[in-house]
């Protein structure tokens, strides 16, 4: 019996991927370099399968893998982005792999190599491209899934990708649960919508992580304040995130958070015992790279990179917190750290919008450049469940872009603009107060100064413009003249302008 589906990858992503695959009735041959890996998946399987049918076959070689396939041969793939997709691609062309053949990336890959490697492999096999979210539980038991590349390839891939994705309901917006191994979910809206050619689907991953880079800075930037701020204990803390995760903060990061802060290793908060230097393994870093490049400002997302930089210099930081000086603590009343955990929270919530909005501008100016069309609504659709940013705020994302599917940034939405013109007002006094503390909370501070910087109509760039004309005759133009008339002054003597068209 020849098998739906080749598998090759058994890393924690690669084999939740497989059992879900398997929950949704198809067969696998899987396979992994490392063969203890195989036989752990078939094990795991064994374990799980309550049917008689074999729903996962093990492979020890390509060759082996390419032979017990259905024809053309639908491969999916779970290996490290880089290199690793190259060796498989290649190891894969040597077994005998057919033009007609897909093979699926799943990884984050940096999406120009996807456009060079769709290319590269176009007379050996089908590249296509779906990044997935979720992590080993997503993975498991739904995920967040961006195809792109081949159209053709996509018709094929469609109701395997929509069987495993997470679902929403409907009507609601919210995540349709599914926890045990076996269930499978009837109905709802798949979180696997198709994105676009080759690099698309990356790109926007790639953006995915940007915001997630963004969320969780300012869900630890909240932390660091009432923990080192106002004094509050690790449990003290979780019940604070626990209350906001309630309400419009609801959120798998802020839901994960809780449970970090409430973890004891012999009664002591785990949290206080993990080092403080962030890791990170670069789609944030390229995210932010790529706002710099096609000049969509990205300053919440940018921030928390930084934020990820700075905690990696922790000898650095050890001598200058003896070196350099910060404000003296002060203590709060309990009246005034009520009214600063209230402001904190509106705080929370517009930095939250102001990254996403940078989020979605950023896909907005890229796909301009790179001739794309994205489906924004689809976009937040599909993040609303499976993936590590799904928030029931990302309902709220969704009917911005269904009232306006050329919405240029999400703070202009009637209702993101309404939000953040009620809330600005605790939002800044928390950040006052954050600054008089000496706490850093550059994602939460950032996103203000983002979201005054959008609403003033004049800028300083005025003067900007003048001093660039004035060391490089630069030329500006001016607000009482012609639109793109360009214009210089002989700055030294001041007494003649030369006009430049
Ligand atoms: C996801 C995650 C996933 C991975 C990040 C971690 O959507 O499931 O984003 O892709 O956990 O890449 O990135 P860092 O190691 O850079 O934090």
């Amino acid at each position: 019996q020849l098998c739906d589906i080749g598998f090759i990858g058994l890393g924690v992503m690669g084999k939740n991927l497989v059992l879900n695959l398997a929950d949704n009735g198809y067969t696998i041959a899987a396979f992994d370099l490392d063969h203890e890996k195989v036989k752990e998946a078939i094990a795991q399987d064994q374990l799980e399968n309550k049917s008689d049918a074999q729903r996962v076959v093990g492979c020890f070689s390509y060759t082996e893998l390419l032979s017990k396939l259905k024809a053309p041969h639908l491969i999916v793939l779970s290996v490290p982005a880089g290199d690793p997709v190259d060796q498989v691609s290649a190891s894969l062309i040597g077994a005998g792999i057919q033009p007609d053949d897909i093979v699926i990336d799943t990884g984050n890959s940096l999406w120009v190599d996807t456009v060079a490697r769709e290319e590269k492999y176009k007379n050996n096999f089908i590249l296509f491209s779906s990044a997935v979210s979720g992590g080993e539980e997503g993975a498991r038991f739904g995920p967040s899934l961006m195809p792109s590349g081949s159209p053709y390839a996509w018709t094929r891939i469609k109701p395997i990708w929509e069987a495993i994705a997470a679902k929403v309901d409907p009507k609601t917006g919210k995540p349709l649960e599914r926890t045990q191994p076996g269930q499978v979910i009837e109905g709802g809206d798949p979180c696997a919508a198709y994105i676009g050619p080759a690099g698309a689907g990356h790109y926007v991953k790639m953006v995915h992580n940007g915001i997630e880079y963004a969320d969780m800075q300012i869900i630890c930037e909240a932390y660091h304040v009432l923990r080192s701020g106002l004094g509050l204990s690790t449990d003290e803390i979780a019940d604070i995130f626990e209350k906001w995760n309630k309400g419009p903060l609801d959120s798998y990061l802020m839901e994960i958070s809780v449970e970090v802060l409430r973890h004891k290793t012999e009664e002591v908060p785990l949290v206080d015992l993990i080092l403080d230097k962030a890791g990170q393994k670069g789609t944030g870093l390229w995210t932010a790279v790529s706002s710099l490049e096609v000049g969509a400002p990205a300053p919440t997302i940018a921030q928390a990179v930084y934020a990820r930089s700075i905690s990696s210099f922790k000898s650095l930081r050890e001598q200058a917190s003896v070196a350099l000086q910060g404000p003296a603590i002060k203590a709060y009343s309990e009246e005034e750290k009520t009214a600063f955990i209230s402001d904190l929270h509106d705080a929370i919530y517009c930095a939250k919008i102001c990254a996403y909005a940078q989020g979605f501008q950023l896909m907005k100016l890229a796909e301009k450049e790179h001739g794309w069309k994205l489906d924004f609504a689809s976009i937040a659709k599909i993040w609303r469940a499976g993936c590590i940013i799904r928030a029931v705020f990302l309902q709220s994302i969704t009917e911005a872009f269904e009232r306006d599917d050329e919405l240029e940034n999400l703070i202009l939405d009637e209702f993101f603009a309404k939000q953040l013109s009620d809330y600005q007002q605790p939002w800044r006094k928390a950040i006052a107060n954050i600054t008089l503390m000496g706490i850093p909370a550059g994602a939460l501070s950032s996103s203000l100064s983002y979201y005054d910087s959008m609403r003033t109509a004049v800028l300083p760039a005025n003067l900007l413009q003048g001093q660039r004309d004035f060391f490089g005759a630069h030329t500006f133009e001016r607000v009482d003249k012609a639109k793109g008339k360009k214009y210089h002054v002989q700055w030294a003597t001041q007494d003649r302008e030369i006009v430049k068209i």
